[in-house]
């Protein structure tokens, strides 16, 4: 409002044009929203401009601010109050009709169709919305957890496969054939070796890749918040993330409120009793939007059930301690014994999972061979072991999913929507076409071609 009366120079979008008889009005896009152009016969020599213009044309507008009628602000916009009355216009560039609507939420297009023109599908302001709160999100956590003392490393995506958990990615080495990187299923290993090299408080804004099958709430690569802190207990790192999380979503997010506060903590045997889930949905009313009901999950059975050949599986991951109480059942009754691991739930989902870590490398082994590793399986994690003989610090993190928290906090009903160019549930990237096929001569410089000998000989068959 304080320009009313000034003149400005914009440029973006035609979202929408209305002829109005001797009036002309465009509804300009940009970034931060929309503010209503008039042209007038006042500057007849931008009216035929003005009329040829088109949905998603490029312009750029030199015009007058004006207060608008008290009836005709939109309330929904930042510039809802103004318009601007253009005294120049120039096109900067013209466009094709769009494939779909874009002034609408865009929930009744396919979402194929969406996600194979994204670049359209992201200027729709609930995609430009999801993805400035992801930013903001994103820059709170790095400026809080800064403030306290945590250093943000970035570790490998080039890396080796270990055998634990999901399946991995695998990334051939031109220069050593017939073997391959692998890319993180997160950076478990890398930031405990960070704490074994001093760094005491580290984050990161990790992406993971795990070749899993997609739903809703999952993709082949996601967003982690990952923390590692030496010297620290279970209480700590969930008493860091519950404040942490606690502040910035009071800050971005006025409108929400917490079903409970402090978190309430559920051991494991009591959800699974109570909810008949490790991850219930507390909330009150499962309608309102803005209801949070943040949970702990802790005290889960170190173990998951006995597999076939009478091996235990680590129920979180194999760096996970045993609780000190339970340390003497590891011999007697493994299956009885509980990990110092904690998962954060957020109305139903799980948002987060950590644990304080083994920093003993004689537990380590002892827990390899519960778990059935024989020596060439432990041989994977040489790394970890040796670097466990020069003086580790006790130590414990955890990883929150970014991309789940935030479609919750958006109110979406998929991580898709939060992501700027996700795949789609069958693992494609729709608009760039991948996975796709690369040249045979790359597979040749790779070691692979007889990959493709196999592949056409499928193709024959
Ligand atoms: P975990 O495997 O439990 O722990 O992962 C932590 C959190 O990451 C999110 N998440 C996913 N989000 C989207 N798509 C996926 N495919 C996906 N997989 C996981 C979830 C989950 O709670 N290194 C350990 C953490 C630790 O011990 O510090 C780890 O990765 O919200």
């Amino acid at each position: 409002m304080g320009r009313v009366g000034k003149t400005v120079r914009l440029a973006g979008w035609v979202a929408v044009r209305r002829d109005h008889g001797k009036l002309i009005f465009i509804d300009l896009r940009d970034m931060s929203g929309i503010v209503q152009v008039v042209f007038s016969p006042d500057h007849a020599e931008l009216m035929e401009t003005a009329s040829r213009l088109r949905p998603e044309w490029v312009i750029a507008v030199e015009g007058v601010v004006k207060e608008r009628p008290r009836g005709m602000v939109n309330a929904k916009e930042p510039a809802g109050a103004v318009e601007i009355e253009a005294m120049a216009l120039r096109v900067l560039n013209e466009s094709e009709t769009p494939p779909f609507e874009l002034m609408t939420d865009g929930k009744e297009v396919g979402e194929e169709h969406r996600l194979e023109f994204r670049y359209l599908d992201l200027r729709r302001g609930r995609m430009r919305a999801n993805l400035a709160m992801r930013h903001r999100f994103i820059k709170e956590v790095r400026d809080r957890l800064d403030a306290q003392g945590f250093t943000e490393v970035e570790t490998p995506i080039l890396s080796k496969s270990t055998p634990e958990g999901a399946r991995d990615y695998i990334v051939p080495a031109r220069l050593y054939p017939g073997q391959f990187y692998a890319l993180p299923q997160s950076p478990q290993q890398y930031k405990q070796l960070l704490m074994v090299a001093g760094m005491e408080r580290y984050f990161q804004i990790a992406r993971c890749f795990r070749d899993e099958d997609t739903r809703g709430d999952r993709q082949p690569e996601f967003t982690q918040l990952d923390i590692e802190m030496s010297f620290v207990e279970r209480e700590d790192v969930m008493g860091l993330v519950e404040d942490t999380y606690t502040s910035i979503i009071s800050k971005l997010y006025p409108e929400k409120h917490f079903t409970a506060s402090p978190w309430p903590r559920l051991d494991y045997a009591e959800a699974i009793k109570k909810y008949g889930s490790d991850k219930p949905d507390l909330r009150e009313n499962k309608n309102d939007p803005d209801e949070l009901a943040f949970a702990w999950v802790v005290d889960f059975p170190l173990f998951e059930d006995e597999k076939t050949g009478g091996h235990f599986a680590p129920s979180h991951h194999m760096f996970t301690k045993p609780l000190d109480e339970d340390l003497p059942k590891l011999e007697s009754d493994p299956a009885l014994v509980r990990g110092a691991q904690y998962d954060l739930v957020l109305n139903g989902f799980e948002i987060g999972g950590g644990s304080i870590r083994i920093h003993d490398p004689r537990l380590q082994e002892k827990i390899f061979d519960l778990i059935g590793f024989d020596e060439k399986r432990k041989a994977y994690f040489d790394h970890m072991l040796r670097a466990f003989r020069y003086g580790v610090p006790p130590h414990g993190g955890i990883a929150l999913g970014l991309d789940r928290l935030l479609m919750i906090l958006q109110g979406e009903s998929t991580i898709r929507e939060v992501i700027a160019f996700p795949k789609t549930g069958e693992g494609r990237d729709l608009m760039m076409g991948a996975p796709a096929d690369v040249l045979p001569l790359q597979l040749e410089e790779l070691h692979l071609r007889g990959t493709l000998k196999d592949r056409k000989r499928v193709k024959k068959t």
